[in-house]
């Protein structure tokens, strides 16, 4: 009998309405839309002032629940990719549970992978589904970075936005399915991009923490590391399932930087046609990038079945990570 697998049933994205334009950043902090368009291809994100990230989470699943055709009580697992969550703990997917109306008793966790956090997720749900332990996942990619932005930080401040996606597995014997993931981490280059500090690290300690929780990055290395990061892991997937760089219908990697997207394009001698950006409106939206912009892909039709789809991304830890699919 055909091996059990899973399929992507279902997608949906949210993003907060508020836009913040480079213009607006002009405001901010000394910058012009000039140096951000031509360095990064941002024109602008999505912030919210005001909703939560398992608000924003929710409004995401929600979408994707109904695209799948998939009841929320029916779910076995719910696993979001965060480093944003509103509380150290409950969980994000907790809250998640609670909102949309999945059943009690459910397992419900986030990871933490930075960037990488929705391929994360996608990687261990797909694995809940190969094994026979569950039939409908509900993953999610959601990041509120404006959260942890210093706000007076040029070189980072101008790279971010909030936003979510969320996709719904079910299993599968058919041939549209994930067809490999394959996830990656080197904590020995944890200091190329982080957020100190949200416990106290020293609990007897009377002076406050000097390391406020802002994103901190080494802007020039990590963008050297993310395009060689980021086409090995394209290599990687496709090696492993005897695809060539020719079979992809869409790659769609991580929205961290246009400059990236493309080397990633090129080092693989892909077509513009072959992949997919949406970084111009949104900026990197961290864990919520690549489920923001396959929802994107899959409404303006960029999709259809039996395509081979792949996915890249990298991110703080270092992490990194590849999947396959046959639409
Ligand atoms: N506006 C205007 N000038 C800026 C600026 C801004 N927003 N941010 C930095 N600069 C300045 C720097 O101060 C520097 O000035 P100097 O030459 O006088 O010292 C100059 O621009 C060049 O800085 P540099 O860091 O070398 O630019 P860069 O071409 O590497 O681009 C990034 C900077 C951050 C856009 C780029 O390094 C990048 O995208 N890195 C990867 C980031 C990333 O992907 N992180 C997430 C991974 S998931």
């Amino acid at each position: 009998m055909t091996k059990l697998r899973s399929r992507i049933a279902g997608c949906g994205s949210y993003a907060p309405a508020k836009v913040l334009s480079n213009r607006d950043l002009e405001e901010i902090v000394e910058t012009s839309d000039a140096w951000i368009t031509t360095r990064t291809g941002i024109r602008e994100r999505r912030i919210t002032l005001d909703e939560k990230t398992y608000e924003v989470a929710s409004k995401a699943a929600k979408e994707a629940l109904k695209s799948a055709g998939v009841a929320a009580r029916d779910l076995d697992v719910i696993i979001t990719g965060t480093v944003t969550p509103d509380m150290v703990f409950p969980s994000t997917s907790c809250f998640v549970q609670s909102t949309i109306g999945a059943r009690s008793g459910i397992p419900a966790f986030d990871v933490s992978a930075a960037c990488s956090g929705f391929l994360y997720a996608l990687d261990i749900a797909d694995k809940y589904v190969r094994s026979g332990a569950a039939n409908k996942v509900l993953v999610i990619g959601v990041d509120i970075f404006s959260r942890i932005i210093d706000w007076t930080d040029r070189s980072t401040c101008v790279l971010f936005g909030d936003g979510a996606g969320a996709v719904v597995l079910t299993a599968t014997r058919g041939k549209s399915c994930i067809l490999s993931s394959h996830i990656h981490s080197d904590g020995r280059y944890w200091d190329m991009l982080y957020v100190p500090g949200a416990i106290d690290s020293n609990p007897f300690e009377k002076r406050p923490s000097k390391q406020k929780p802002h994103v901190r990055m080494k802007g020039n290395e990590t963008f050297k590391i993310a395009v060689r990061t980021m086409s090995r892991a394209a290599k990687e997937v496709l090696e492993f399932n005897g695809l060539k760089p020719e079979d992809i219908a869409l790659l769609i990697p991580h929205q961290a930087n246009i400059r990236i997207v493309n080397a990633t394009k090129e080092r693989l001698k892909l077509t513009d046609d072959q992949v997919f950006s949406n970084i111009d409106r949104y900026g990197n939206t961290s864990a919520a990038s690549i489920p923001l912009a396959l929802d994107e892909a899959v409404r303006n039709r960029r999709i259809k079945r039996g395509d081979i789809v792949i996915f890249v991304s990298f991110g703080g830890g270092l992490t990194w990570a590849s999947a396959a699919v046959r639409w």
